[in-house]
């Protein structure tokens, strides 16, 4: 099978634009590599807040390997350390999340932003979740649309719905929502399930469920679950796809379909 024909045959994202580009739309029916390379080609810049969680630091990595942007810049609380030569170039902004206005700065100049930025209500207490899953990351939007941002990537949850009565998808519903309102040029959410990676905290209830999800058939799995590079790819591949769409949503399914693209059209 040709790469054109495979990419042609990956399922759909849902989404919830008017209309714009799809994998079925004749515009997607160039590969993967040549939408990268055409990305390239625009040098564009890019910040990524929460690059030192379990997916944000896999979406710096990817995107070094990938070379999509000419300059990467991540913003966060504290300096991050990198011994590889491959971050050489990557600047880094220090913020103080409580008084991000102060920082506007930080926020200027990137074409797109990423943000993988969260806590969890055992981590931080439930004033703490709402603090930084919802506060900063509004906030932070703010800032980045402000400061001519055109393309806002949302690392939400699978389930995110503001009238839950869970406190962890309420707030994941209630900032995707109120990011939608800053009307970016584009706005992607992803709805990932578990996320399936080697955490270095100790989160025993996660890394229970991860043993679970990791112990069943993938097809089974699959529905609640999915790997972090996975993730990461999804965002990515969408990211150096053309889209006239102001707002698309993700879902578990639609990520694997995108992130797995990547794999099999890999020259
Ligand atoms: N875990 C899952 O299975 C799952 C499933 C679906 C969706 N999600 C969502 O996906 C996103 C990313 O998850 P993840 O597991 O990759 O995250 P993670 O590993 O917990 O990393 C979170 C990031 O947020 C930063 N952060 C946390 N508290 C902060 C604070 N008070 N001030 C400033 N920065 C702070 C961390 O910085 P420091 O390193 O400085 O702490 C880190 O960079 C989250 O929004 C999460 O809710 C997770």
């Amino acid at each position: 099978m040709s790469r054109t024909r495979r990419l042609r045959g990956v399922n759909n994202p849902c989404s919830r634009g008017e209309d714009g580009p799809s994998f079925n739309n004749p515009s997607m029916a160039e590969t993967l590599p040549n939408l990268q390379e055409d990305f390239r080609m625009q040098n564009k810049s890019v910040f990524i807040l929460g690059a030192s969680g379990e997916t944000g630091k896999v979406l710096v990595k990817e995107i070094l390997e990938q070379s999509l942007f000419s300059k990467v810049t991540l913003i966060g609380r504290r300096k991050l350390t990198f011994e590889e030569e491959a971050y050489k170039n990557v600047n880094q902004e220090v913020v103080d999340f409580e008084k991000l206005d102060d920082y506007a700065s930080a926020f200027q100049g990137h074409d797109v932003g990423f943000c993988c930025l969260g806590t969890t209500k055992k981590k931080a207490g439930a004033e703490g979740f709402v603090r930084v899953d919802r506060d900063y990351v509004l906030k932070s939007a703010e800032l980045a649309k402000a400061g001519g941002c055109k393309h806002f990537n949302l690392l939400s949850s699978q389930g995110a719905d503001r009238s839950s009565s869970f406190l962890y998808l309420q707030i994941k519903g209630e900032v995707e929502a109120k990011v939608e309102e800053l009307e970016f040029d584009r706005y992607s959410i992803f709805r990932p399930g578990v996320l399936l990676c080697d955490r270095q905290e100790s989160r025993p209830s996660e890394w229970l469920i991860r043993k679970f999800f990791g112990s069943l058939p993938e097809s089974w799995a699959r529905p609640y679950s999915v790997p972090v590079v996975t993730v990461v790819r999804a965002m990515l591949n969408n990211a150096v796809r053309p889209s006239d769409k102001k707002m698309e949503l993700l879902d578990n399914k639609a990520i694997y379909a995108l992130g797995k693209a990547h794999d099999t059209l890999k020259p």
